[in-house]
């Protein structure tokens, strides 16, 4: 099966170019210049559009269990709706449960994923029962392809590690060339400005902010990059939220320690106002870290530009707001953490095009290339490229659309995003060569997205 893309302009991280795209089965097969002789069961026309590598989501979690409930999407709705935006790879993050192993852990994540996803996926490992099993396991779990593991400095008494524990674990990272990823909030003091807040009688959604304030994000990131420092393990800071935390990452980076941030569209584009809407509507906006007054974007939207920050990915944790968002009415530490966004991330930060903060290959890279070389992927993702993937969105920049829970396609009755009108959408989208949104409509399968075991980090310093 061949398929040729015509008359678009190619989009990479390193450039943009006027190219047809040759599509051989799985891969892409050439670039040639527009309009050069050549034939192919299936044409597609691109004029007027960008081709772009599929989008790299490094942070989902998908029917991952939190407080009592599960996150609302399946892996396949999850990868479905994630493919309607263009992305065309997921990572999803393994959760190892007190007092069992990381092996079994895989095994569980398998048995959810495997057979069910529409696009390629490959998982992280989060840690939190750190002892001599489970640190020698992260060796068995990188010959399985998995070699990024998170730990959390938040959530004491669930996903909590001491710092000695996070000493260690980044010791046997360093050892073994895999990488850490860290939730960075001091959960210890945290919880103790939940407890006197709810003391006080302050039960509504807002108080989930106004408990985890941004100092304290800004703490536990010095503190992991300390810590990563004495060890000499890479560290990669997940969901970074606060200019105080960006400012320790970019303090390390410019001695040159490897240390790498991830953003997330929430943080770009909402804020602590929305968690304080009226009812109960702040829980919509429930995740931590928590979103932060309005100043801290345009802050991120630097980094985003300087490259402190690396990487845009979605923590897409979605929970309905019907039923298990209300399982906080009164109470707001008894709200799942965590919000929808797999679907809209290339169209919400499309708008940081279309308003001059990223250029068009930034945007690519951000939130395709980079997540390939910082977690193994690249270059069979992540690039438009002969050999690579034919994993392809072909984007059109001018298209208007409104996002809103009634159109999209994730499992969850509400958009953090209801109502917003943005510019730009995606056209057709391949997956490893099959054509899966075209039309408007949804061409593709769970069951064709494979595993996708992942060669130890590329992109350090
Ligand atoms: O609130 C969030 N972010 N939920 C997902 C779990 C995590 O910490 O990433
Ligand atoms: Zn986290
Ligand atoms: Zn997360
Ligand atoms: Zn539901």
């Amino acid at each position: 099966m061949s398929i040729l893309i015509r008359n678009g302009l190619v989009v990479n991280a390193t450039g943009t170019h006027a190219a047809d795209v040759l599509v051989q089965d799985e891969k892409i097969a050439a670039l040639v210049t527009p309009g050069f002789p050549l034939e192919a069961d299936t044409v597609i026309d691109a004029a007027g559009k960008y081709v772009i590598p599929g989008g790299i989501d490094a942070h989902t979690h998908m029917e991952m269990p939190f407080g009592g409930t599960q996150s609302a999407d399946t892996f396949e709705t999850g990868t479905t709706a994630a493919a309607w935006g263009g992305t065309t790879t997921i990572i999803d993050f393994a959760v190892q449960a007190k007092g069992t192993s990381l092996l079994s852990t895989m095994d569980k994540w398998h048995e959810k994923a495997d057979g069910n996803c529409a696009i390629d996926y490959g998982f992280h490992m989060i840690i939190s029962d750190v002892n001599d099993a489970s640190l020698k396991e992260m060796e068995a779990c990188i010959e399985g392809g998995v070699n990024s593991f998170k730990m959390f400095m938040a959530y004491p008494g669930v996903f909590y590690a001491t710092d000695g524990e996070i000493l260690r674990a980044m010791q046997k990272a360093r050892e073994t060339g895999s990488t850490i990823m860290m939730h960075a909030e001091n959960g210890i003091a945290i919880d103790q400005l939940v407890a006197q807040a709810l003391a006080e009688g302050k039960g509504d959604p807002v108080q989930h902010g106004l408990t985890r304030p941004p100092e304290l994000e800004g703490e536990a990131t010095n503190r992991a990059i300390q810590l990563a420092k004495v060890t000499g393990a890479p560290l990669y800071i997940v969901h970074l939220s606060a200019a105080q935390a960006l400012d320790a990452v970019t303090a390390a980076r410019d001695t040159g320690q490897n240390v790498f941030a991830e953003t997330c569209p929430q943080y770009l584009y909402l804020s602590l106002e929305d968690m304080a809407r009226p009812g109960f509507e702040g829980a919509k906006f429930v995740a931590s870290p928590p979103l932060r007054p309005k100043e801290h974007q345009a802050t991120l939207w630097r980094g985003l530009r300087t490259n402190d920050l690396s990487i845009v990915s979605t923590d897409h944790c979605p929970f309905c707001f019907k039923d298990q968002k209300q399982l906080g009415v009164g109470d707001f530490s008894k709200i799942p953490n965590g919000m929808p966004g797999v679907e809209h991330r290339m169209d919400l930060l499309h708008q940081g095009v279309v308003k001059g903060e990223l250029t068009v290959n930034r945007w690519v890279e951000i939130t395709s290339t980079t997540p390939a070389r910082m977690f193994g992927l690249y270059p069979r993702k992540g690039v438009i490229a002969p050999g690579a993937d034919a994993d392809i969105v072909v984007y059109d920049p001018i298209a208007r659309q409104t996002i809103s829970s009634e159109t999209h396609h994730m499992a969850v009755d509400y958009s953090a995003y209801e109502g917003m009108e943005v510019t730009g959408k995606v056209d057709t989208v391949l997956s490893r060569g099959r054509v899966v949104i075209a039309d408007g409509t949804f061409h593709g399968g769970a069951g064709h997205g494979k595993f996708l075991s992942r060669e130890l980090n590329q992109y350090l310093i």
